[in-house]
């Protein structure tokens, strides 16, 4: 059986770009799916695509950078039972030069890219061990390299990398697999952003898409059970930058 056409799924940074284009590629007639993410509206309205898709769909609306409201959701989606597949896409990047970053926006970055992955993760063994369920971070090829201008966030994605690989080494021999992609430059509001402080001229169309990003996440989720693919990286086609 494709273990993601029948499965409970969770996915932060659901409301916006690569996680919400995993959210839709997951949803199906037979998958409950929690979204997470901040904005309401945003949230709805992939809640709504979902369901038209035939999905089970709950929305959990939560600040990943304030402790109480982690907190709160852990328990929350703990209380939902098994997790088949835990998707952790949302993510925060400051670009700018280290000598101009803020610790304030380190601690953030840090909060959004690490410390809600680790909570979550950590909260949802259990009911990820149950059904031998899979966990999928999405990372960046800055997590593998940095380049000039994110330094804070590329620390971040060094540790999220660091988390995964010796979750992995944990949790495998319970039968869950864990999964990081390795991303470069995807169309998405974050990369737009990130254009504007570069001041160049954003052409999505020359970057990686979302739903084609999602595509490739979903191919690895749906992999037989004796194989567990451990990282894929992903780079845009064409080399415009
Ligand atoms: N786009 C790229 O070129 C690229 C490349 C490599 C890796 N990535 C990674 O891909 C992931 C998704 O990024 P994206 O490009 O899809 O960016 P995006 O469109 O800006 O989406 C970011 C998502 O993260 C959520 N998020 C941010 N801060 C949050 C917070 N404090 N609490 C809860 N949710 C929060 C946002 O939800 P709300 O705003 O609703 O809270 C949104 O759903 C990130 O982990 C990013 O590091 C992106």
């Amino acid at each position: 059986m494709n273990p993601i056409e029948h499965c409970n799924a969770i996915v932060t940074g659901a409301s916006s770009g690569i996680g919400q284009a995993i959210a839709l590629g997951l949803a199906g007639p037979s998958v409950r799916l929690s979204l997470v993410g901040r904005g309401a509206e945003r949230l709805q309205n992939v809640a709504t695509a979902a369901q038209q898709k035939g999905a089970n769909v709950r929305c959990h609306r939560a600040d990943l950078a304030a402790d109480a409201e982690l907190d709160g959701l852990a328990a929350g989606l703990a209380a939902e039972g098994p997790v088949h597949v835990l998707v952790h896409a949302a993510g925060a990047l400051s670009w700018g030069p280290l000598q101009e970053a803020s610790t304030i926006d380190l601690d953030r970055q840090y909060r959004i890219n690490v410390r809600a992955p680790f909570v979550l993760t950590q909260r949802l063994l259990p009911q990820l061990r149950s059904c031998r369920g899979q966990v999928l971070f999405v990372n960046s090829t800055a997590g593998l390299a940095a380049g000039a201008n994110v330094g804070p966030y590329a620390a971040t994605k060094h540790a999220l990398k660091a988390l995964a690989d010796s979750l992995r080494e944990e949790v495998n021999p319970d039968g869950v697999r864990v999964l990081s992609l390795f991303l470069g430059r995807t169309a998405s509001p974050m990369q737009a952003d990130v254009h504007a402080r570069e001041g160049r001229p954003y052409r999505p169309e020359l970057l990686m898409q979302p739903d084609d990003v999602a595509w490739v996440a979903l191919q690895a989720l749906a992999a037989p059970r004796s194989v567990e693919i451990t990282e894929i990286r992903m780079r845009p086609m064409v080399k415009s930058y």
